[in-house]
């Protein structure tokens, strides 16, 4: 399946009161086809929200570009760069404030629409039978619902200009637990109708795997590792992977060798530093993780940037035309 959308070594960074500049996400590429979704995990401040804005065209990049449907988006004009911006829909965490108090969900359902000088009722209540609210929700205010209520209606009014992605970033993260799977399988039957790309943003690596087809796991600005979710989660990697899978209770079966969960907090991505990035937590570093900053490499299909992830020596099997300094 061809990609939707092609995030090609970008960069962003922040500049710091006082002085310098930090390094919000670091030379990342992915790629998301038709039907999948990409889980994308990692700390928070990690720069999942940056690289989300990236592709959702919501903020500049310093570097890179952002290919879609292979057409890269630095060359559409205005024409193409408004649909696309219609095709690419974001779903933020907290419901409640991207939806006005003011209007009633029809109303915030049918916005989109509107402002495209589309109308009627019939696309509304389709809208919210999609997303598994009665229609008479229409004609409430936000505060009349409730939390997972509220993130319907978003995804509603997300819908709502038939998109091909949606960037969730942490779409669940502010919902009661009970609610935060009812939420994920009406994304997932959306996508199977409708043949959406889903990026999918989470601190919370179980939140995602079971809906994931790929996870990259970001660490200060880069992906450390990126492969399909299954082989993701049962053979982790990296070790920063690892760490994070330990500290999930439901990912520890007992026949696993018992793993420190994650280890204290991550540098500042304003520091300077030489070698790997996660070093400095690493229970495998070496002089040579200290000093060189690993590439990316592939190893049965999965994308790692480790020195030690194969178990042994650095391997010279980079990846050509990425990541290398
Ligand atoms: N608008 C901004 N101005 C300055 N720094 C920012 C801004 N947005 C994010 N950052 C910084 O960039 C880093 C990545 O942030 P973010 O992308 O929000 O991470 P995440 O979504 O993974 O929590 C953090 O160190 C954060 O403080
Ligand atoms: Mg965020």
């Amino acid at each position: 399946m061809s990609p939707v959308i092609e995030v090609d070594e970008v960069a962003k960074g922040y500049d710091l009161p006082g002085g310098g500049r930090l390094t919000a996400v670091d030379r990342v590429s992915l790629s998301i086809a038709t039907g999948e979704t990409y889980a994308l995990v990692g700390e928070s401040g990690c720069g999942k929200s940056t690289l989300a804005r990236m592709a959702a065209m919501l903020t500049s990049l310093d570097a890179g570009e952002v290919r879609w449907s292979g057409q890269p988006v630095s060359q559409l004009r205005r024409a193409g760069l408004r649909a696309v911006r219609d095709h690419t829909q974001v779903v933020f965490q907290d419901p409640a404030a991207a939806l006005s108090s003011r209007l009633t969900v029809a109303e915030a359902v049918a916005e989109p629409l509107r402002i495209q000088g589309r109308t009627g009722s019939r696309p509304v209540a389709d809208l919210l039978d999609a997303v598994g609210l009665d229609r008479s929700m229409g004609r409430r205010y936000p505060r009349e619902l409730s939390g997972g209520q509220r993130q319907r209606v978003v995804v509603a009014r997300a819908l709502a200009l038939d998109p091909k992605l949606l960037v969730l970033d942490e779409p669940v993260a502010s919902l009661d637990v009970s609610v935060q799977a009812q939420v994920l399988n009406l994304l997932s039957d959306l996508q199977a109708e409708r043949g959406l790309a889903y990026l999918l943003i989470a601190h919370d690596l179980a939140v995602v795997s079971s809906v994931a087809d790929r996870i990259g796991v970001m660490y200060l600005g880069q992906i450390v590792e990126e492969g399909p979710a299954d082989e993701v989660v049962a053979r982790p990697r990296h070790p920063y992977t690892q760490m994070l899978i330990a500290s999930v209770p439901a990912f520890t079966p007992g026949e696993r060798v018992a793993r420190p969960a994650v280890l204290g907090d991550p540098p500042s991505p304003a520091e300077r530093r030489t070698g790997c990035a996660f070093a400095s937590r690493c229970p495998a570093a070496t002089d040579l993780c200290r000093e060189t900053e690993p590439v990316r490499r592939l190893l049965d299909g999965v994308a790692v940037r480790c020195h030690h992830a194969d178990g042994g020596a650095p391997s010279s099997r980079e990846v050509p035309g990425t990541l290398a300094r």
